[in-house]
């Protein structure tokens, strides 16, 4: 199967990996919308397709709507859409978003996610991704399912309450972790210290991560119940509030995981 007709709904980071994708896979993009029309444009010219800013004008030929705006814009992007025929199918990309609202304009409706992070100009190769679909019905969950196996080889049927445990477990993966990266490079830039000697214990750490239990390798003075080690380090970061309540919450739930909070000092 090839040549499935898509619109794209939303320009944004996601958009600009899904649908290139999509349509190097042999997708027939129709039409991309933003509400903003030079932001629609940009890549529709990259795929060939027309660009709009109107949800009223969207192209009514396509089989998959993929819906790729930001999450808090769903409910009100969704109420604009046009009521699609019952061999239409409507999708959005969120992780944390139920499907069951896609149903106010659609028959056919579901999900198409993939379990990563993207920024418009950062390249990511879609098939290493593991994509999770999921439609109401027979023909939604197979179409949707055909276009991410364009994409990549690992493709899971995923509702919505699992998705969003996976979206869950994926912010605090990739996106708590890039913070803690983030405070820690400023903490020494701030302290005129050089952030780049963190590189090898970085990759390290993440090496580790990706091939043994997280669990059984922890260390650190919370693992040990290095109490003076901790108070020093507090000292350090005392004026910044948030800062110390992440290290404080941290070391709270290093010492509860591993039963530390008794363990004699030294
Ligand atoms: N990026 C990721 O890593 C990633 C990964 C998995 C899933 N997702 C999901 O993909 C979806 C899009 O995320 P993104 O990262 O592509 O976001 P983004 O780069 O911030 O782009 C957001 C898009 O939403 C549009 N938009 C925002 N508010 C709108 C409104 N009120 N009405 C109409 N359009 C509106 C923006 O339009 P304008 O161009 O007009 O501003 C833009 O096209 C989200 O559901 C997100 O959870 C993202």
């Amino acid at each position: 199967m090839t040549n499935i007709k898509v619109v794209s709904i939303g320009s944004g980071d996601l958009a600009h990996h899904f649908i290139p994708a999509l349509h190097k896979a042999g997708c027939d993009i129709l039409q991309v919308y933003s509400r903003n029309l030079s932001n629609a444009e940009k890549l529709s010219i990259k795929v060939k397709a027309t660009a709009t800013d109107s949800l009223g004008q969207l192209n009514t030929e396509a089989e998959v709507y993929l819906l790729m705006v930001k999450d808090d814009a769903i409910k009100e992007v969704v109420a604009q859409l046009p009521q699609l025929n019952s061999k239409q199918i409507l999708a959005h990309s969120s992780g944390a978003t139920s499907i069951i609202l896609l149903g106010k304009k659609a028959e056919n409706y579901g999900s198409f996610y993939a379990l990563q992070s993207f920024k418009k100009n950062k390249p990511a190769d879609l098939s290493e991704i593991p994509f999770f679909i999921f439609g109401n019905t027979p023909l939604a969950t197979r179409v949707l399912r055909m276009m991410a196996r364009q994409l990549s080889p690992t493709v899971q049927e995923v509702d919505d309450k699992s998705r969003l445990r996976y979206h869950l477990a994926a912010v605090m993966m990739n996106n708590f972790t890039n913070h803690l990266a983030c405070k820690t490079s400023q903490f020494l830039e701030d302290n005129h210290l050089d952030p780049k000697v963190l590189l090898p214990i970085v990759k390290s750490s993440f090496d580790k991560i990706l091939n043994s239990d997280p669990c059984l390798i922890q260390t650190g003075p919370a693992r040990r119940n290095d109490v003076k080690v901790e108070a020093k380090h507090l000292a350090l970061i005392k004026e910044d509030a948030y800062l110390s309540a992440i290290y404080k919450s941290l070391t709270q739930s290093i010492k509860k995981t591993y039963n530390t909070e008794n363990d004699a000092h030294s």
